[in-house]
């Protein structure tokens, strides 16, 4: 079984959802530990009531090489495969990407590369635009611009706030981030430069 290493900092619904696909058989790995930097974080919480290995590594005042050091070694002495970052408000450096080559995933907001970074939601709506969504993507140095695995498009309505509109992209979080830590977990997938097909 493949082991799963889940990174938050905040509310952790992704990693709820990822939990629950794993409880009805969707997608073939277990969670060996959740990480948050916020030791606040209520994803910690939901984490715990689900007896699952939680554990609070602040982030706060540390030098990335230090702390992405200290990352690295919980999610080794944890056996860890992939890394999904589930709200993980931090950059990665170098030598983590490296130590988990294509085996750090995200999951964001938007239809990248339009709206990366903070407030994605709130860029789309103050933009303009009619169609967002989210997008699961491999990890790299950059922030939110490593090889795309899936995208999803949510129509922008006239009457959206941040809040409706996050909400129904949310939903779609859920649902890609699953399907797409199952297609890695699987290789069903190849990467050629930026492009990921299907195998
Ligand atoms: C999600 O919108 C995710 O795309 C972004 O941060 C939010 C985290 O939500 N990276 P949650 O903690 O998974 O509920």
């Amino acid at each position: 079984m493949k082991r799963l290493g889940i990174l938050i900092s905040g509310r952790g619904s992704n990693f709820e959802a990822i939990a629950d696909h794993i409880a009805a058989g969707e997608i073939p790995a277990e969670i060996a530990v959740v990480i948050s930097n916020r030791p606040q974080a209520r994803g910690l919480e939901m984490a715990r009531g689900r007896g699952l290995n939680a554990v609070a590594i602040p982030s706060k005042g540390l030098d990335r090489e230090i702390y992405d050091r200290m990352l690295l070694d919980e999610l080794a002495r944890n056996s860890v495969d992939l890394v999904c970052l589930a709200g993980f408000m931090r950059l990665l450096s170098a030598s983590f990407i490296r130590a988990y080559p294509n085996r750090v995933l995200n999951i964001h907001p938007s239809l990248l590369p339009a709206f990366p970074g903070l407030d994605a939601q709130r860029q789309a709506l103050e933009h303009g635009v009619k169609i967002t969504g989210c997008t699961v993507h491999f990890v790299d140095e950059e922030l939110d611009a490593g090889p795309i695995i899936l995208q999803s498009a949510v129509p922008v309505l006239d009457d959206d706030t941040v809040e409706t509109l996050s909400a129904r992209i949310l939903e779609q979080e859920h649902r890609i981030y699953c399907q797409a830590i199952r297609i890695v977990l699987e290789g069903r997938y190849s990467v050629t430069g930026r492009r990921v097909a299907r195998a």
